[in-house]
């Protein structure tokens, strides 16, 4: 049987261009479901664009221009960055869709009519210049908005409310069952902590706030744009209208978010899905926070990294290599130039750009420009060999707990390695007639090491990747590879012409 995997970003904020931060979560998102397919598995990436709510509402005023006419100008700018970066997603949703937006309506009619949503009274702390409700929580010290600072009031208004508190033991229950359900561990304890504090039910409508779905069953008031938009992790899969994704790929293996959003999606969202009697995912994985200069990207003080800015200076896989590789998954990192600059030039450029560079144009010159025979096989070139194979396992072990530093680090062992056997082999030596099969098994063993890398950074660099094999003189598509196959040692033919090596990692100036 075809094994399904179902992987999700957030839907951004499309109040703004996008920035260093929605790259890294649709980056290592990317990246897994690339893996995923390699391995074999069916695969399901959604991503998509958040576009109801206050904000963008007051953005477009203060730009002149109609929200939609907003929303529609950023969607391009996200969908252009995703194409740059070789975002490989199943589907696009957005939150303004019809497909959508009948979802959620269906979704608060049935939480209605089985009295899991009720009519209330808000009362609560609300930023007035800044038009938006905040939980006691999230306010600064002193009572002020999280967003400008300012102080917040309390105000009083008709909401509809979701019996959220009703779920808190059937929540607690499953985290004690699935401890795995959020990663890394010290943010389940944090969810844990969180509930085990008590829920209050969740104001789910706001009054008078048109850009929003109107609810069913009253058009004044709009659902609360988060209940909105985690709606689409299931909208996409056309739950209530036509279920055939849903049965197919429901529940999600993966919600991919930044710490920032942790608790809508391992508190609100289950709790939703608890009442919608739907399965809970398998896990939501929580990332740490690109920071510049040690605090947080702000636009009003300028210190906003714009990803497509990089990745035209500099190379998008340049950039998707940095991002996982630079900071374990997990934790919060800071953004430099000169920091990116370095690991770029000392792993890409050197490491393993020079391990092509070097090589390629030996088979040009001593081998006619072909892959040579394999010959005999002595002792160190086994040792490469298993060195190659032993990748695999470790690569998976990683990947299964989104650890991409590590499974890189794993990769990058062999680039080291092969390039000590290249020194030590020294093949530009093995020119003579007597060294001519030592020579062939010395260069096919490299070529065939840097195939199987090829195969192996796919899901990190998917053009470079495929750049590498074109290099090898391969025609095949990575994408339609598996690693069952492609990833056994000896794929490489002999006599198979390479292309001529242009480097695919020039070093940076820094
Ligand atoms: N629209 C909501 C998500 C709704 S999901 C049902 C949202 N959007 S967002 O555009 O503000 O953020 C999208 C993602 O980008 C989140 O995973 C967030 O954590 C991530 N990042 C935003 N800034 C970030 C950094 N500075 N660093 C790393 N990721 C951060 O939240």
């Amino acid at each position: 049987m075809k094994k399904t995997f179902y992987l999700s970003t957030p839907v951004y904020y499309v109040n703004g261009a996008p920035h260093l931060g929605h790259a890294y979560t649709t980056v290592a998102a990317d990246t897994l479901v690339r893996y995923k397919r390699l391995s074999g598995w069916e695969v399901f990436f959604l991503t998509g664009s958040d576009e109801y709510g206050n904000k963008i509402l007051r953005s477009a005023k203060d730009q002149k221009v109609t929200p939609f006419e907003l929303v529609n100008k950023m969607v391009e700018r996200f969908q252009n960055l995703w194409q740059t970066l070789s975002i490989s997603y199943d589907d696009f949703i957005r939150t303004t869709e019809e497909r959508h937006i009948r979802v959620v309506r269906n979704v608060f009619q049935k939480l209605l009519s089985q009295g899991d949503i009720y009519k209330g009274k808000y009362e609560g702390w609300y930023c007035v210049p800044c038009e938006s409700f905040w939980l006691e929580g999230q306010l600064k010290e002193g009572g002020l908005c999280p967003e400008c600072g300012r102080p917040a009031e309390i105000i009083q208004e008709e909401s509809y409310f979701f019996r959220l508190s009703q779920y808190q033991e059937p929540l607690l229950d499953y985290f004690r069952q699935n401890p795995d359900f959020v990663l890394p561990r010290t943010r389940m304890n944090e969810v844990m902590k969180f509930v085990k504090s008590g829920l209050r039910d969740l104001s789910v409508t706001r009054l008078n706030l048109k850009w929003g779905i109107p609810s069913p069953i009253d058009e004044q008031h709009t659902i609360y744009v988060w209940v909105d938009a985690l709606i689409n992790y299931i909208s996409a899969l056309g739950y209530s209208l036509n279920e055939t994704k849903l049965t197919k790929f429901w529940p999600a293996n993966v919600h991919l978010v930044g710490k920032d959003i942790l608790k809508f999606h391992a508190v609100i969202w289950p709790a939703l899905l608890l009442a919608l009697g739907l399965a809970l995912p398998q896990r939501v994985f929580a990332h740490g926070w690109w920071k510049v200069n040690g605090g947080k990207m702000s636009k009003s003080q300028g210190r906003v990294i714009d990803p497509l800015q990089l990745a035209q200076d500099y190379g998008s896989d340049q950039l998707r290599y940095f991002l996982l590789r630079e900071v374990p998954f997990g934790q919060d990192g800071t953004f430099s130039k000169s920091i990116f600059i370095k690991r770029i030039n000392s792993d890409l450029a050197n490491d393993l750009g020079n391990l092509l560079n070097r090589t390629l144009p030996l088979v040009t010159r001593y081998c006619q420009g072909k892959i040579p025979s394999p010959g005999e096989e002595k002792a160190e070139d086994k040792k490469l060999k298993e060195a190659v194979g032993a990748v695999f396992p470790r690569m998976e072990l990683s990947m299964e707990t989104l650890s991409f530093s590590v499974a890189l680090t794993e990769i990058w062992k062999v680039v080291k390695l092969t390039n000590l056997y290249v020194d030590r082999n020294a093949p530009w030596q093995l020119t003579g007639k007597e060294n001519k099969e030592r020579l062939s098994r010395v260069l096919y063993q490299v070529l065939e090491t840097l195939r199987i890398l090829g195969l192996l950074l796919f899901p990190f660099i998917p053009p470079s990747a495929q750049k590498i094999w074109q290099q090898l003189g391969l025609k095949e598509d990575l994408e339609k590879q598996l690693f069952e196959k492609a990833g056994k040692w000896g794929g490489l033919i002999p006599g198979t012409e390479i292309q001529s090596a242009k480097p695919l990692f020039p070093r940076i100036k820094e």
